[in-house]
């Protein structure tokens, strides 16, 4: 959808907060299976390249052949830059809702499509991540869907489907793909994390943390995740209008 993302890779934005809210470790998380819907896509990709390097990932796709291809790409990819066999499978989004941490990689306006036939798949204890853009290109610019729409955030829209809201974690918006899907590379960035369950947002921000390079900046609950999925369109009209060229946001 958001195939103009590689050029958010030219800018970077200095915002200026308060040290103390960054962490900067590295939390390593225990290794566990992601599964990725809509894992065919450029950000499904850059999740599965990086995180294949210590978890079983689960590419899913509406077509389970799609998926095996795209698995077998990641897994060449990651094997050679990590040195290792990654564990990388392609299956169907339903298939890949089996897994411990579960990414919604797909488009804003395929929620209600996707979500009820996927979610109730997920077990009780699956954390959900959502990286989702309520986003689209207009003759003005990139403009915010539930502003220009009055639709809601993809946080809240989400949020309707999950039996447990509090699993669900927003996270990874203002990170473009082409930075994810160039391994080893590191990514220096920082990510905003939102979320309501303590054990969801810890988890992500340990899976954030261990792509080198990102940084897990946790920004409250999931009601103002709507603040991060607004960092995008912001970055982008900025770039489109001669903005910084160095890469993402990083907050000092
Ligand atoms: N691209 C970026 O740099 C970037 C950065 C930050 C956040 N995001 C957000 O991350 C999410 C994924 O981004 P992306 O660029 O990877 O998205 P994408 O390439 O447009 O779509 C990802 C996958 O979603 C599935 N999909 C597409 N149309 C669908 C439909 N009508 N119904 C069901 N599934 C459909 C496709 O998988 P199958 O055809 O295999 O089912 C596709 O490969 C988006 O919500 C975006 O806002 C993107």
């Amino acid at each position: 959808m958001f195939r103009a993302w590689p050029c958010l890779a030219k800018i970077r934005f200095v915002v200026r907060i308060r040290r103390t809210q960054i962490n900067n470790k590295i939390i390593r998380t225990d290794p566990v299976r992601i599964g990725i819907v809509g894992g065919t896509g450029g950000m499904g990709g850059g999740f599965a390249l990086r995180w294949s390097r210590d978890h079983e990932i689960l590419v899913g796709s509406r077509d389970a052949g799609r998926a095996s291809e795209a698995a077998a790409r990641y897994a060449e990819a990651a094997g050679a830059a990590h040195g290792t066999s990654p564990s990388i499978s392609g299956v169907t989004n339903e298939e890949a809702a089996s897994a411990d941490v579960l990414v919604l990689s797909i488009p804003y306006g395929q929620i209600d499509a996707v979500c009820p036939g996927v979610l109730e798949k997920a077990g009780p204890g699956c954390t959900v991540i959502s990286p989702i853009v309520p986003m689209k290109k207009t003759d003005t610019g990139f403009e915010f869907i539930p502003m220009a729409d009055g639709l809601p955030p993809a946080h809240e829209a989400v949020s309707k489907h999950m039996r447990d809201p509090s699993m669900l974690v927003s996270a990874f918006h203002a990170v473009s793909e082409k930075k994810l899907e160039k391994i080893p590379r590191e990514v220096r960035c920082d990510i905003f994390v939102c979320g309501d369950g303590k054990g969801s947002v810890d988890l992500v921000k340990g899976l954030v943390s261990e792509i080198p390079g990102l940084n897990p900046v946790y920004l409250g609950p999931g009601r103002l995740a709507y603040l991060a999925e607004m960092a995008t369109p912001l970055l982008l009209n900025a770039m489109i209008r001669g903005g910084p060229k160095n890469p993402g946001i990083s907050l000092s």
